[in-house]
């Protein structure tokens, strides 16, 4: 058998600063939808995603709570991983950057920057923004706040060690011109390459004395490394690199066919400046691609805990089920924009996409497959209506423009592009007129095209939604009792080959319409508890 080809995908690891939000779910959502359409693709996926535990914010707010830095995280970790659990999330590992695994290499490769000269130590003065962990320069700032957050800074001064990044800026640009579609979107990598590697790299701050939590410097103990080199490098940590056992970091790293990083736009400068030289100054490859995905924004703005408009998922998942949310979120929200969330547009999706179009279609088929065929799908007989032909070639497109959008990792418009076909199968139901068929003796080999030709639709479509929709695919495909061999893309991209199948007979609807007013009502305080 040929080898699969490797395929590395990460989010970025989030800060255990409070619970997670819809806006963190999105990201881990998305990378667990991709990783499950590589593997459909017949690639050996490795996902991974985890928590960024160090640094002064946590500190400040364990302090707060009157409680020790690790046992504020823990309780905050443990949220999550049981947020993630309960979303199906599919990670291969989970790291967490208090672990000794990754503590271990973050000190083994601060040395090893040291020893090489391309981390000196000197005197740092800057503005300083707790909440977002960052420095800025008089210049950086906005109205003389910070310009991520907009918050308070503080004029901070301190000894600090310096990443040579300077030293690298030829070397960078001549990497992204060498890749030019290494960063998505284009806009985002014009942005990163105009206003901040042109001009010329600053070197980077990466040691603070200011605050104790972090992983301490060897040579120099009252420093902490800086929280993006201890960040950044959780994605080879959880490889195993630098430990006894670094099978996974050359296979899926070093020897790797593709490796990609999934990201929030606001980071994006972290990625594909620091992290790339990072990892050129330490002689290993580079990721393929940076995906800066937009953000999920609230009718006032950003989502923010001042604003107290942040949404958290677990109201959503327990009233609606972890597919409507996944469908919500990665269909709605454009992959590389920003992507305005309301309660009105969750239920509009829900009942329109999902309980109207694919709902009704899969509930419709399978009771007329009932009670016109006695629950048996009919012979494949090639195209035998008028209709047919079209469906079919509908059908065909749709798949072919769904895998294209997915390859170019525009989810949004890949679903887009599949529900046409659904949108499609539907008013094929209002063209060929079974009831009418079914009427008409003569008839008894159009009718069974069409039985055929629905349950083929659905299960299409079904095996194509698999990394999106993950129970609601499987739970229609389980009514139409698809075989396990078949529910897979390689099988589903040939149309027909459902048939002569006895489906269920008591087909219980996958989505019902949900009442909009009840909904909006039972969800107007719960989705902004931050649970
Ligand atoms: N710890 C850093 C990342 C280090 S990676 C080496 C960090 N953590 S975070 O907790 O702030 O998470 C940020 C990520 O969460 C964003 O990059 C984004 O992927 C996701 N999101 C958080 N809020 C979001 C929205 N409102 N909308 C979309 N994604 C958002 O930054």
């Amino acid at each position: 058998m040929e080898k699969k080809k490797t395929f590395y995908i990460t989010t970025p690891i989030y800060y255990p600063s409070g619970n997670m939000t819809l806006g963190n779910s999105y990201t881990t959502i998305v990378c667990d939808a991709y990783a499950r359409y590589k593997k459909e693709q017949g690639y050996d996926v490795y996902f991974v995603t985890g928590t960024d535990e160090h640094g002064q914010k946590i500190e400040f707010k364990a302090k707060e709570k009157n409680v020790t830095p690790i046992e504020f995280v823990d309780e905050i970790v443990s949220n999550v991983q049981e947020l993630w659990k309960a979303l199906k999330i599919s990670n291969d590992d989970f790291i967490r950057t208090t672990q000794k695994r990754h503590t271990d290499v973050v000190e083994k490769v601060f040395s090893y920057f040291l020893n090489k000269g391309d981390i000196y130590l000197s005197e740092y003065e800057g503005w300083y923004c707790r909440e977002c962990e960052s420095f800025f320069t008089e210049t950086q700032l906005v109205d003389g706040k910070c310009p991520d957050c907009g918050r308070e800074v503080v004029l901070q001064k301190e000894e600090a060690y310096f990443f040579r990044m300077s030293k690298y800026t030829d070397k960078l640009l001549k990497y992204y011109e060498d890749h030019p579609n290494a960063i998505v979107p284009e806009a985002r990598k014009t942005e990163m390459i105009n206003n901040f590697i042109k001009p010329g790299l600053e070197d980077l701050c990466v040691s603070r004395t200011s605050f104790d939590w972090g992983v301490k410097i060897k040579e120099n103990p009252k420093h902490v490394v800086y929280v993006w080199i201890d960040a950044l490098m959780n994605y080879l940590s959880v490889l195993g690199y630098l430990s006894d056992d670094d099978t996974l970091f050359k296979k899926y790293w070093l020897n790797g066919d593709e490796k990609i990083h999934v990201l929030g736009k606001e980071i994006t400068r972290f990625h594909v400046i620091y992290w790339p030289i990072m990892l050129m100054s330490l002689n290993l490859p580079l990721p393929d691609r940076f995906y800066s995905h937009g953000w999920l924004i609230m009718k006032d703005g950003k989502m923010s805990k001042s604003k107290g408009n942040v949404v958290y998922p677990l109201p959503l998942i327990n009233n609606y089920g972890i597919d409507a949310v996944r469908y919500y979120l990665l269909r709605e929200i454009p992959m590389f924009s920003d992507g305005l969330f309301t309660m009105e547009q969750f239920i509009d999706r829900y009942n329109n996409d999902l309980a109207n179009d694919l709902g009704n279609l899969s509930h419709r088929s399978i009771s007329m497959i009932n009670k016109y065929f006695d629950g048996i799908i009919p012979s494949y007989k090639g195209r035998v209506t008028e209709f047919d032909k079209e469906l079919e070639e509908v059908g065909k497109q749709a798949i072919e423009l769904f895998i294209k959008h997915m390859d170019q990792f525009e989810m949004n418009v890949a679903i887009e592009k599949l529900f046409v076909y659904v949108s499609k199968a539907n008013k094929y139901i209002e063209d060929s007129k079974p009831w009418a068929l079914a009427k008409d003796e003569t008839k008894k080999e159009e009718l069974a095209s069409v039985m055929v030709h629905l349950a083929n639709v659905i299960y299409q479509v079904c095996v194509f939604l698999k990394p999106i929709l993950i129970e609601k695919s499987a739970f229609i495909l389980d009514l139409l009792n698809v075989n396990e061999a078949l529910r897979n893309y390689q099988s589903a991209s040939k149309f027909g080959i459902l048939e002569n199948v006895k489906v269920s007979d008591k087909p219980t609807p996958a989505f019902v319409r949900l009442d909009a007013k009840v909904e909006l009502e039972k969800t107007k305080e719960s989705i902004y508890q931050p649970k």
